[in-house]
């Protein structure tokens, strides 16, 4: 079969949602095409502001954080990588994203947990967190990216959320009945506070399968070990069915997101002006509900550096 693009080279990537066939070639130009358009249909950024690109070693933030780079060639790019010191997973992930960064030319900021602030996430396995560790884990990796980009000056916090991370979530939140957190899932959140840096996530048109696809076909390296932590099934039930829905009704997945994403807008435009009321922690001085927040609380059980 030849390429629907090009009509010149052989087809190798079938994508029966766009009725295409394509080449290697052909695929990354669409994929790059589409993270751009998605960039400018959720203004997620203007040119000249500096763009973080959190980094964690796997396919998704790395075909994110190449796509952004060929796509926007004058965009000012910095990649964040947060070294989590879990063993056996996070030396692993660094060197994957050293040469990452290496490979797009772009400049890497690695904030080691162990060499900063005294503990690692492995650290919270002899705590009452050790059987929620994603969670904890979680919580810490929100501020200090968050944190990290703010001191760099960053305008824009970019994730590798794919179509299928942001749909299973969408599903659950939306059963539950969780509307508030259901709005926190649009692709743009804009900054809040001066010291909280708006979050993007450019991959939410993205099916996670293309994203492995587009790290092979452009010879990027990515994490091999996954990490000890995990407790997700290797096939989660949500994503299953959204795979068996899409099979059946190419499409079906975009028509499930752009329902979703009228509903949070819907929810978004009944929320403004009732944000909360933010502080700044009595321990970082990063922005907070209450007094401290809940990365130093989770900090403080088991560094002595972040006690009340
Ligand atoms: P996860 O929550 O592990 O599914 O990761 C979601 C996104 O968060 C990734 O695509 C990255 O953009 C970012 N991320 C996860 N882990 C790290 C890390 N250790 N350092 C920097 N960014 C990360
Ligand atoms: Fe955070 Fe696995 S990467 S618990
Ligand atoms: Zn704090």
């Amino acid at each position: 079969m030849i390429c629907k693009l090009c009509k010149k080279r052989e087809a190798e990537i079938i994508l029966p949602y766009a009725r295409l066939a394509l080449c290697p070639e052909c695929f990354r130009n669409f994929f790059i095409r589409r993270v751009k358009r998605t960039v400018e249909e959720f203004k997620m950024f203007r040119p000249g502001e500096l763009v973080g690109v959190a980094v964690s070693g796997g396919k998704d933030s790395a075909a994110l954080l190449h796509a952004l780079r060929i796509g926007f060639p004058q965009q000012p790019i910095v990649a964040i990588h947060i070294n989590l010191g879990i063993k056996g997973y996070s030396s692993d992930c660094e060197r994957k994203v050293e040469r990452q960064a290496e490979i797009a030319g772009v400049k890497l900021l690695v904030y080691d947990l162990e060499a900063e602030e005294g503990y690692t996430i492995d650290s919270f396995s002899k705590t009452r967190w050790r059987r929620r560790m994603c969670a904890v884990c979680g919580t810490i990796k929100r501020h200090v990216l968050n944190m990290v980009a703010h001191r760099e000056g960053v305008k824009a916090l970019a994730t590798g959320h794919n179509l299928e991370d942001t749909l299973e979530v969408m599903y659950k939140l939306f059963l539950s009945g969780d509307f508030k957190q259901l709005a926190r899932l649009y692709p743009t959140l804009p900054s809040t506070h001066p010291k909280l840096v708006s979050r993007i996530k450019p991959l939410v048109r993205t099916p996670e399968h293309e994203a492995l696809l587009y790290t092979g076909y452009s010879e990027i390296p990515v994490r091999e070990a996954s990490c000890p932590y995990s407790n997700k099934p290797i096939v989660d039930r949500v994503k299953r069915w959204l795979d068996e829905e899409e099979h059946k009704s190419p499409g079906f997945k975009y028509r499930l997101l752009s329902s979703f994403l009228k509903l949070t807008r819907i929810i978004r435009a009944s929320l403004e002006e009732k944000g909360p009321r933010l502080n700044l922690c009595r321990v970082c001085g990063y922005p907070t509900s209450g007094e401290v927040c809940a990365k130093c609380r989770v900090a403080s059980l088991v560094s002595p550096g972040f006690r009340v």
